[in-house]
C-alpha cells in the first residue's frame, strides 16, 4: 500500500487565493474522476488551509465539464492508493474552516460524497446529483450511504441510492441536498458563501445531524415497505438490498457504527461477480461507441430531416425517435389508411407519456408538428437520412431502394431497418451503396435502446460515423455489426429457439423452459417472448404450412397475447397460465416424432439455450460480425434484457470458466445433432484457458 504522497508536480488539485478565501481547483479532465492524485491534492489542500490562518474559508471547485463524477473506476480492483476516499471526505468535513463545495455538470457517487462532506453546497441551475453506484453493482462507499440520509432524508436517500438515478438542482435544493443555485459564474457566488458563512460556529457537519432520520426512526417499517414496493426491480440484484442495508445502519446506528456496516457492505459487493459484471459493462457499452477500421478524422454527414418509409409497427416508434430530439420527419406510406392510421399510433404513444407526466401537451404538439406524413414519395428528396422499415420482404426492399436512388439527395443515407436481409444485397439495387447502411431498431422502436448499426461492405466511414453520433442524439446506445442472418442478437436468438422448441418435443413444458430463463435473471423465457412478440410473425406467407409446433399454434389461431392464446392462455389482465391445449400440440408432434418423452434437468436447458447462445456469440467474433465481444454484451443487456449484473452472455461465460462451457456442449452435442457446431474460436480459447472479455 502507498501512503499519502507529497503534491505530485503535475497535480491535478491547484489551489489559489481570492482575499481570505483558499480556492481549491480540481483539473482531472474528462470528468474529475477521483483518482489517487486528485485525492492527494484534496487532503493537501485542506493542510494547506488549516496550516494557514489567513485563509477563512475554503470553496472546492471543478474545471471542464463536470464536478467530481465519482471514483475513478479504472482503479477499481487494483492495489489500493492512499488517502482513500473516506479520509479525503473525513478531512473535508472536520476542516476547521467552512469547506463550500461550488456543483457544476454532475455531482456523481464519491463526487457527491465529496460535496456532502463541504459544509456548504452550491450549484448552477443545470447541475445535477446522484449516487449511481448502485448501477457498477455497488454502494456510496465514501460516507454517502449515512451522510446523504441526514441531509435530504431517509425515503429521498433509499430511492437515490437504489436507482442511481440523478436529480436536478432543483431538486436536490427541495430536498435539502443544496443550499443555493446561482446562475452566472459560479465560482464568484461560491466565494461570496464562503465569505457569508466564514465565521459561523459551529459548522454544519453531514454525519452529525440526525434531524431528518427522525421519521424512520419512528416508523422503520419503512425499509420493508420500500423493498416490497421495489421488489420486481430489484429481482436478482445483489446491491439495492445492500445499499437499503446501509441506509437502515444510518436510521439505527450512530454514525461512526453505519460508516463501518457502509464499508462491510461495500467491500462484500466489491468482491463479488455482480459488481465485476456491472463495471465491465460500463466500459462495454462506452466502447461500442467507437467504430473500428475507419480514419480517426472521419468527420459525420449533417443530418437535419429525416425520412421514413413505412408507418407499420418499427416506422412509427423510429419517427418519434427522431421527433423527440427535435428533428423533422418526412414519413412516408402506400395508401392513407396506413399513414393515418401510423402516425395515429404515434399521438397516442406520445398521448399516453404525457398522461403519465413525462411530457407535456405542449411537447407532444411541439414532436409533432415536425411530423410530415405523406403519400409522395418524391418528398424524400429533401431529406439527409431515409430509414426503410417496409414488410420483410428482399423484393420490396429492392424496389423500394431503387426507387430512392433516383429520389434521395447527393450524400444521402440511405438505411434499412431490415432484421436478417442482406444489407449489401440492398445496397447493390443502388448505385451509391457507399450511403447504404442497416440501422436495426427494436422494438418498441422509440422505447428500446439498442441499435445495430449494419456495416455493409461498401458502407462509408462517415455513413458509420454519421450513424453513431445520431444514435446518441435520440438517445440509443449503438452497436457495429457485421451482415450476416439476423446480425447479432436475431442470430443468437435462433440457437436458443432451435433447442428451447426441441426440449418440449423431448419433455419439457415451455413453463420449464421459461422459468429457467427467468430465474438466470431474463425477462422472460423463449416462449413468453414469442407469445408477447406474436407467434404468428413470419407464418402468415405460408399459412397451409404446419411443420412445427409454432406453426400448429398459429394455424389455430393461438398468435400469442393479442389473441389471449399463444404458448399460453392468458386471462383479461394478460396473466399467463398453461395451456392444456398446447400440451396436446406437443404430445401429437412428440409421438409423430415417435419421441418419448423423459425428465429433463434444469442445467440441461441451459447448456441447450444459453450455452449455444455463446457458442454462435464466439462464431460471430471470429467472424468478424462484431467488433469486439464486449459488443455483444452491449446487444443483449439492451436489446433483450440479459441481466447486466452478469455482464452480457460473453462477459458471463468469461465468469463461468469457458472450458465449463464447452463440457457442457459436449454433453449436449449428440442430442443437439446437426442443428449444432462448435465455435472453432470457443474451443481455442477453452482451451488455452483465455477469455472473450477481461
Ligand atoms: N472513472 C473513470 N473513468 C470515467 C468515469 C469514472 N468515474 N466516468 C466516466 N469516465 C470516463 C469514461 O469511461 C469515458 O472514457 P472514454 O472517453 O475513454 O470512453 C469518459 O470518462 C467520458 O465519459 P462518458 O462518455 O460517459 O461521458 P458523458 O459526458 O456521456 O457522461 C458522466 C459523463 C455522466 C459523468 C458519465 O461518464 C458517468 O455516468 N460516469 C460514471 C459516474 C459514476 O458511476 N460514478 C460513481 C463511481 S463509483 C464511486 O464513486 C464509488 C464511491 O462511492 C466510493
Ligand atoms: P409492418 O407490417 O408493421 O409495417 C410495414 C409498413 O410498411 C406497412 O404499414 C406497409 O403499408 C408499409 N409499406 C410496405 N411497402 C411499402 C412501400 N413500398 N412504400 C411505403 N410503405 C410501404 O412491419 P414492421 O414490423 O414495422 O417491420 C418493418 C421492417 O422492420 C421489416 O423489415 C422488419 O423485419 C423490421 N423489424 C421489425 C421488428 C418488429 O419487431 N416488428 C423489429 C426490428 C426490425
Amino acid at each position: 500500500m502507498t501512503d499519502i504522497l507529497d503534491k505530485p508536480a503535475t497535480s491535478p488539485i491547484s489551489t489559489s487565493r481570492h482575499g481570505d478565501v483558499l480556492i481549491v481547483t480540481s483539473n482531472n479532465p474528462p470528468v474529475n474522476a477521483l483518482g489517487a492524485a486528485v485525492r492527494q491534492g484534496l487532503v493537501a489542500a485542506i493542510e494547506e488551509a488549516e496550516g494557514d490562518e489567513a485563509i477563512k474559508a475554503v470553496v472546492i471547485r471543478c474545471e471542464g465539464q463536470t464536478f467530481f463524477a465519482g471514483a475513478d473506476i479504472t482503479e477499481f480492483g487494483k492495489p489500493p492508493v492512499m488517502p482513500w476516499l473516506p479520509t479525503v471526505v473525513d478531512a473535508i468535513e472536520n476542516c476547521s474552516k467552512p469547506v463550500v463545495a461550488a456543483i457544476h455538470g454532475t455531482a456523481l457517487g464519491g463526487g457527491l460524497e465529496v460535496a456532502l462532506g463541504c459544509h456548504y453546497r452550491i450549484a448552477v441551475k443545470d447541475a445535477k446529483l446522484g449516487v449511481p453506484e448502485v448501477k457498477l453493482g455497488l454502494l456510496p462507499g465514501a460516507g454517502g450511504t449515512q451522510r446523504l440520509p441526514r441531509v435530504a432524508g431517509v425515503q429521498k436517500a433509499l430511492e437515490m441510492c437504489t436507482s442511481g438515478a440523478m436529480v436536478s438542482a432543483k431538486d436536490a435544493y427541495d430536498a435539502g441536498l443544496v443550499d443555493r443555485i446561482v446562475e452566472g459564474e459560479l465560482v464568484q457566488h461560491a466565494v461570496a458563501l464562503a465569505e457569508e458563512v466564514r465565521d459561523i460556529r459551529p459548522l454544519p457537519k453531514s454525519s452529525e445531524r440526525d434531524d431528518k432520520l427522525q421519521a424512520a426512526r419512528d416508523n422503520p417499517a419503512i425499509f420493508d415497505e420500500f423493498r416490497k414496493a421495489n421488489a420486481k426491480k430489484f429481482r436478482g440484484f445483489e446491491a439495492p438490498e445492500a445499499n437499503i442495508k446501509a441506509v437502515e445502519a444510518a436510521v439505527a446506528k450512530p454514525y461512526a457504527e453505519g460508516v463501518i456496516d457502509e464499508r462491510n457492505l461495500f467491500m462484500g459487493l466489491m468482491a463479488g461477480t455482480q459488481s465485476k459484471a456491472q463495471q465491465y459493462f460500463f466500459f462495454a457499452e462506452r466502447k461500442a461507441a467507437k467504430i473500428e477500421n475507419i480514419p480517426e478524422d472521419t468527420q459525420p454527414r449533417v443530418v437535419k430531416r429525416v425520412g421514413v418509409i413505412g408507418a407499420g409497427t418499427m416506422g412509427g416508434g423510429i419517427s418519434m425517435n427522431f421527433l423527440s430530439a427535435g428533428i423533422p420527419v418526412t414519413i412516408v406510406e402506400m395508401a392513407q389508411d396506413a399513414l393515418d392510421r401510423g402516425t395515429g399510433i404515434m399521438r397516442k404513444n406520445y398521448e399516453a407519456t404525457a398522461a403519465k407526466g413525462r411530457m407535456t401537451a405542449e411537447q407532444v404538439e411541439q414532436a409533432m408538428g415536425l411530423l410530415n406524413p405523406t403519400l409522395d414519395f418524391d418528398k424524400l428528396a429533401e431529406c439527409d437520412l431515409i430509414i426503410e422499415a417496409v414488410f420483410e420482404q428482399m423484393d420490396i426492399k429492392k424496389e423500394v431502394f431503387g426507387r430512392l436512388d433516383k429520389i434521395a439527395k447527393q450524400g444521402a443515407i440511405l438505411a434499412s431497418n431490415t432484421s436478417y436481409l442482406n444489407v449489401d444485397e440492398i445496397a447493390a439495387s443502388t448505385s451509391r451503396p457507399q450511403d447504404v447502411v442497416g440501422l436495426h431498431f427494436f422494438s418498441p422502436a422509440n422505447v428500446m435502446k439498442l441499435l445495430e448499426i449494419v456495416r455493409g461492405a461498401k458502407t462509408a466511414p462517415d455513413v458509420l460515423v454519421t450513424a453513431m453520433q445520431l444514435s446518441k442524439r435520440i438517445k440509443k446506445v449503438a452497436v457495429v455489426a457485421g451482415v450476416c442472418h439476423g446480425f447479432i442478437g436475431n442470430r443468437m436468438l435462433m440457437p436458443r429457439q432451435v433447442e428451447a422448441t426441441k426440449l418440449l418435443l423431448e419433455g419439457a413444458t415451455p413453463e420449464q423452459v421459461d422459468r429457467v430463463h427467468v430465474e438466470f435473471g431474463m425477462p422472460m423465457g423463449p416462449f413468453q417472448m414469442a407469445d408477447l412478440a406474436g407467434v404468428d410473425i413470419g407464418w402468415h406467407r405460408d399459412p397451409n404450412r404446419i411443420e412445427n409446433i409454432r406453426d400448429a399454434l398459429a394455424a389455430e389461431g393461438r398468435w400469442g397475447q393479442k389473441k389471449q392464446a399463444g404458448f399460453y392462455d392468458y386471462d383479461d389482465k394478460r396473466r399467463p397460465s398453461p395451456s392444456p391445449r398446447v400440451q396436446e400440440i406437443i404430445e401429437d408432434f412428440r409421438s409423430k416424432a415417435g419421441i418419448t418423452a423423459r425428465q429433463i434437468d434444469d442445467e440441461e436447458i441451459v447448456e441447450r439455450t444459453l450455452y449455444t447462445m455463446v457458442n454462435e456469440g464466439a462464431k460471430i467474433l471470429e467472424e468478424g460480425m462484431a467488433q469486439r465481444a464486449s459488443d455483444i454484451d452491449v446487444v443483449w443487456v439492451y436489446g433483450y434484457g440479459w441481466p447486466v449484473y452478469r455482464g452480457g452472455p460473453m462477459c458471463w461465460a468469461d465468469t463461468e470458466g469457458l472450458g465449463k462451457i464447452v463440457e457442457g456442449l459436449k454433453r449436449q452435442e449428440e442430442r443437439m445433432g446437426s442443428d449444432f457446431s462448435f465455435s472453432k474460436l470457443l474451443l481455442e480459447k477453452a482451451d488455452k484457458g483465455e477469455k472473450f472479455t477481461r
